[in-house]
């Protein structure tokens, strides 16, 4: 996948990015772009290397002249295998805006061929928000957005609530 000249010019890259499974290798590059959002939920170490080691089929890898750039860690929920829940979604800073994180999406349900996407959002993510609507809208499909997470049900305190989006069904 090139990108293109106006994209390269505004964001500083001019790498090719390529997307492929992760390995547990890449468990820890995982860990590092999560925390460098500053905003996700960051997980153990040892989270990201299982999922690159038992989750791996069911995630993707994005990489910018062969260096992390990007991912998305998904599951099959056990009594649901049709559906793809996707778990955390991120791209670096410096290559945000150039259809990564989308295309991670379109490759991994292109892969599985799974027949709906699930996926919880705060509600003032709008990259987030627009990540999956615009996923929705090139596959001619519903986009159903529900509350599902309730501030109470976090431990603690200020997490924001999170709306489930139900993408689907996918031809
Ligand atoms: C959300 C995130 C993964 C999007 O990555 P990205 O590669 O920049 O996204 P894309 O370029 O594929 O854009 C997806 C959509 O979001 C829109 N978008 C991207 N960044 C945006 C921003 N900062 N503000 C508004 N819209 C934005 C794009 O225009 C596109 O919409 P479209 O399909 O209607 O044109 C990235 O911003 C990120 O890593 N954020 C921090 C972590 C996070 O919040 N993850 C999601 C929750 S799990």
């Amino acid at each position: 996948m090139a990108i293109s000249s106006e994209k390269r010019a505004r964001q500083g890259t001019t790498g090719r990015v390529s997307l492929r499974q992760p390995e547990l290798r890449d468990g820890a590059a995982l860990w590092r772009l999560a925390k460098d959002t500053g905003t996700l939920d960051l997980n153990s170490p040892y989270a990201y290397l299982m999922w690159c080691e038992h989750f791996a089929g069911t995630s993707v890898l994005a990489e910018v002249d062969g260096g992390p750039a990007g991912f998305v860690t998904g599951f099959r929920p056990p009594a649901r295998p049709e559906v793809l829940f996707v778990w955390q979604v991120a791209v670096a800073d410096e290559h945000r805006g150039l259809g990564i994180a989308g295309r991670m999406l379109d490759a991994l349900v292109e892969r599985l061929g799974v027949r709906a996407v699930e996926a919880t959002v705060t509600p003032s993510n709008t990259a987030s928000r627009k990540l999956f609507r615009g996923f929705a809208r090139r596959r001619g499909c519903a986009c159903r957005e529900e509350p599902h997470l309730e501030a109470e049900h976090f431990p603690g305190r200020g997490h924001e609530p999170e709306v489930l989006f139900h993408i689907g069904p996918i031809q």
